[in-house]
């Protein structure tokens, strides 16, 4: 990684191994993913911003979920306002997963109970030759609110973005939504190879430049979820997926910033997720931290993972949690914290404050006693 811009963030503050340097979190956060030494593990959550939260419920009444998203001022103060309340390490943009579908041609709305629904899914070779790939501009809202955010923490806080993964978008504009077997998703995958590759070529097309604009708007790091990745084995993830994906992480890369790759139920398909070159794969809570770094040879960093319904818990039993994750780190650099998937809602947020507050205790125990 030799862009001006993560030298700029990671370098600049403490030399290497100094555990005193005065790091922002920003270049903590920097560091951890290119496995530099910190002085202590950052941390962040996976949907801090969210329904569990009164302050974004309060926006919510008054907008739906796109309003928020494509109104610069309120998903920076959605942002802001998580962040800050749970004083972590970086703030994640608020957008959705599936905002790029609407600039490709696919329209769709996110019911009440029901998660997104798109009204006319993707299932012949036709309909995906009619997909845009020539309007990412539409959605610059994204990159205007990350401006926005960049602009109020300056260095405080990492400001991360985030794209889907072309599998998972794949999957909820061949599904028309969420889906349990991935059927019709595998259908294409098998029985109409060639456009099953080409809507992955326009959607790292439009993934590449949609992250461009928010790495030009002040995203220090790209987070790519491939949140439902864990539906293939090895074997389909390898043939059908890894090519493309390889070509949008690099491309990321290239902007500068390091690239967290993110997917759930993927215990068995790290090693091949590590050959996208990610700098950090996100771990679900499923895997042991420990296994799971060592079977990637320590090869890339790691993000993760305790379990978000843990969240539900005493928290004696949480502080637990926090510390058997951290042992399983084990200090090596290279680890950020977060859960094993998104935060849900009736989430205590006294419990992920206290989650933060439990992995600083850690590190300062860590280094004076
Ligand atoms: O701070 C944050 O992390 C919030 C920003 C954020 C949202 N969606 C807002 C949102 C992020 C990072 C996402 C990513 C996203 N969106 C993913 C990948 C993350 C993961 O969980 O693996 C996925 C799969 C989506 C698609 C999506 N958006 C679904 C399936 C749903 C419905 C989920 C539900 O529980 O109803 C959404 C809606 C959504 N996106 C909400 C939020 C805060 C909740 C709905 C609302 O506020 O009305």
């Amino acid at each position: 990684m030799s862009d001006e811009k993560v030298l700029k963030t990671a370098v600049t503050e403490g030399g290497a191994g100094s555990e005193q340097m005065p790091a922002s979190s920003a270049s903590r956060f920097v560091r951890a993913c290119l496995r530099q030494p910190v002085d202590r593990t950052p941390v962040w959550f996976l949907r801090q911003a969210g329904r569990y939260m009164a302050e974004y419920m309060a926006v919510r009444k008054h907008h739906s979920l796109l309003e928020i998203c494509k109104r610069p001022e309120l998903a920076a103060e959605v942002t802001i306002t998580a962040a800050e309340k749970l004083d972590v390490d970086a703030a994640i943009i608020f957008a959705d997963l599936l905002l790029p579908l609407e600039c490709m041609g696919l329209g769709f709305e996110f019911q009440a109970g029901e998660g997104p629904v798109i009204h006319q899914p993707v299932r012949t070779a036709e309909d995906v030759v009619r997909l845009r790939t020539d309007r990412t501009d539409e959605l610059i809202y994204v990159a205007q609110a990350i401006e926005r955010v960049a602009a109020h923490f300056k260095d405080a806080l990492a400001m991360i973005g985030f794209t889907g993964a072309p599998f998972t978008l794949a999957s909820y504009m061949i599904e028309g939504g969420g889906s349990r077997n991935y059927i019709e998703t595998k259908r294409m995958m098998y029985r109409q190879p060639e456009a099953w590759r080409l809507l992955l070529e326009k959607l790292a097309t439009v993934l590449r430049d949609y992250a461009r604009q928010q790495v030009e708007g002040g995203a220090d790091v790209i987070q790519i979820f491939d949140s439902w990745v864990g539906a293939l084995c090895v074997e389909d993830y390898r043939e059908f997926v890894l090519p493309i994906t390889t070509t949008l992480v690099r491309e990321v890369q290239a902007m500068g910033v390091p690239v967290i790759y993110f997917g759930v139920d993927s215990a068995s398909l790290l090693p091949a997720m590590k050959e996208t070159g990610a700098d950090v794969l996100g771990l679900d809570w499923r895997t042991p931290l420990d296994d799971a770094w060592r079977r990637l040879d320590y090869g890339c960093g790691v993000q993760g993972n305790l379990d978000p319904i843990t969240l539900f818990a005493e928290p004696d039993l949480i502080r637990n949690r926090v510390r058997n994750i951290l042992a399983k780190a084990g200090g090596r650099p290279g680890h950020i914290f977060n859960l094993g998937h998104g935060i849900v809602p009736g989430t205590p947020v006294e419990n992920v404050q206290a989650v933060v507050k439990f992995v600083r205790e850690y590190a300062q125990e860590t280094q004076h006693g």
